[in-house]
């Protein structure tokens, strides 16, 4: 009895908070009756053109969560008192979305076949895939050796621990042991030693009982002719993780 109506009433409160919440109404302004229903869209390229308001929300709304922004990244949306019209595409990033909508749709098409399976066995690229959150996906260890370019290891550094955080614990950016290794063992390779053991140094604040840094920290300082260094490294290595073989053979050999 009473039951079944608290029920459905409930379920009319839900459905009516959340279409005002799509369309963003007016604190203060509700029990005023039906709300005016949103204006229709008009500038749908990618979509067809009658597809469900609903569905395109969704995907807007996975569109924002896949590259950490705000709808008024891609949209003309200053709310209330300024200009909101969601169909205008004079906004570069609403354009370059578009084109990512059919990149993504070709990669899906052209995947089962590279991978020989069928369409539903097949895995899905989403925006999430490559953007992980972030708007202009780029690696770290590209992020930070450009940075480095500029300013040396500091300016490297600098970046590094800023996206850091912000981001760790996120998906967005590799912060795991072997992220600044990877980041060291490419600037020793440009001929930057020096900038290689600072970022290994850093490392070893993260991550204090890097087996992995010591062993690489190893290398550089071997490559560079400090002997010394690099024995004093290895047995650390060695005493962090008896079992790694590798710098343990590296000892010998320095050794002698
Ligand atoms: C990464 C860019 C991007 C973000 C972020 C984004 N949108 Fe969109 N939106 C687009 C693109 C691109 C289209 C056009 C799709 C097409 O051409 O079929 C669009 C279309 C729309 C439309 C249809 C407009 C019309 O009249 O044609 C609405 C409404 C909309 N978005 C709402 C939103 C809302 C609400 C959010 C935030 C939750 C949002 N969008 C976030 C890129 C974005
Ligand atoms: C195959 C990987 C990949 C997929 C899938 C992908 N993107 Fe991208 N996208 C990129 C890369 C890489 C860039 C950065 C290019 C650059 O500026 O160097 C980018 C850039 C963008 C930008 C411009 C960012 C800026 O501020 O310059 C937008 C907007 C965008 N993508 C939206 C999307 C949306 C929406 C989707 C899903 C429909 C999507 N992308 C799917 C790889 C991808």
């Amino acid at each position: 009895m009473i039951r079944g109506t608290n029920g459905i009433a409930a379920l009319g409160l839900v459905l009516l908070t959340g279409s005002l919440a799509f369309a963003q109404a007016p604190a203060g302004g509700g029990q005023r009756g039906a709300q005016a229903p949103p204006p229709p869209m008009t500038n749908l390229q990618i979509f067809p053109k009658d597809a469900q308001r609903q569905q395109v929300l969704a995907t807007m709304q996975a569109f924002t969560q896949s590259l950490g922004v705000q709808c008024n990244y891609c949209h003309v949306q200053e709310g209330r008192g300024g200009r909101n019209d969601m169909a205008s595409d004079e906004k570069q990033t609403k354009k370059t979305a578009r084109q990512m909508m059919v990149l993504a749709r070709e990669i899906n098409e052209k995947l089962p076949t590279a991978v020989s399976k069928s369409a539903d066995a097949t895995t899905r690229v989403g925006c999430a895939t490559c953007h992980r959150g972030v708007a202009v996906p780029k690696q770290i260890t590209d992020i930070v050796t450009d940075a480095a370019a500029g300013g040396g290891a500091s300016a490297g550094l600098a970046r590094f621990r800023e996206l850091r955080e912000r981001y760790f614990g996120g998906q967005s950016y590799d912060f795991s042991e072997g992220s600044l290794i990877a980041i060291a063992q490419r600037a020793n390779q440009a001929q930057k030693a020096d900038d290689a053991l600072a970022y290994l140094q850093a490392n070893l604040e993260f991550y204090p009982k890097s087996a992995r840094t010591y062993q690489t920290m190893a290398q550089i300082k071997n490559g560079k002719g400090d002997k010394d260094g690099a024995i004093k490294d290895l047995e650390k290595a060695v005493e962090l993780d008896p079992n790694n073989n590798q710098a343990k053979m590296m000892l010998q050999q320095l050794k002698g």
